[in-house]
């Protein structure tokens, strides 16, 4: 299932990833790929909120790579900014955080991790398009509980 939405501020942001975070199960990845700016930090507080924890304790590191927050599930937040290459990655454990637990794992700069990746993540794309505007693409496994977010976040559709 892909998804085309449009977000026009960071709230719009915040409240597309809050719904997409109310269809999300543990053990799943969440794969954000955005340049510098276009709203991943903020996407990830937003599938934070879903899970109980407060947007200010979730944070863009300067040089911390793994961060765990406790929440119904617990979310792992993972930024592989600073990461060059997949076997970069698998060097300091990630392929093991990422083939989970109990817990939601969302990466910024997922791109980086490559094959890394499991198959069946939700991928989140973000293409800057105004200052305040976000073109933001969702693809995610054909779920029913997937399916469910496609209908709550309807009125974020970029469809003509
Ligand atoms: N529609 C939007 N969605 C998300 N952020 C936006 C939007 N419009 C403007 N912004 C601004 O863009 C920046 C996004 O920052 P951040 O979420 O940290 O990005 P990233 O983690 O991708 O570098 C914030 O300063 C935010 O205020
Ligand atoms: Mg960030």
């Amino acid at each position: 299932m892909i998804l085309r939405l449009h977000s026009g501020s960071p709230d719009d942001t915040f409240e597309i990833a809050r719904l997409l975070g109310l269809s999300l199960a543990p053990g799943d990845v969440v794969a954000l790929t955005g340049d510098l700016g276009a709203g991943k930090t903020c996407f990830c507080k937003g599938i934070g909120a879903a899970l109980g924890i407060p947007p200010d304790r979730i944070v863009s590191p300067t040089f911390t790579i793994v961060t765990e927050h406790e929440g119904k599930p617990p979310l792992v937040h993972v930024d592989v900014y600073r990461i060059d290459t997949p076997g970069e990655a698998a060097g300091i454990g990630l392929d093991e955080t990422l083939a989970g637990s109990g817990a939601v794992c969302v990466v910024e700069w997922a791109e980086k991790l490559g094959e890394l990746l499991p198959t069946d993540c939700i991928r989140v794309t973000f293409t800057i398009s105004g200052d305040d505007s976000r073109e933001i693409e969702v693809s995610a496994p054909d779920l029913e509980r997937f399916s469910g977010f496609r209908d709550r976040s309807r009125r974020f559709s970029a469809r003509r």
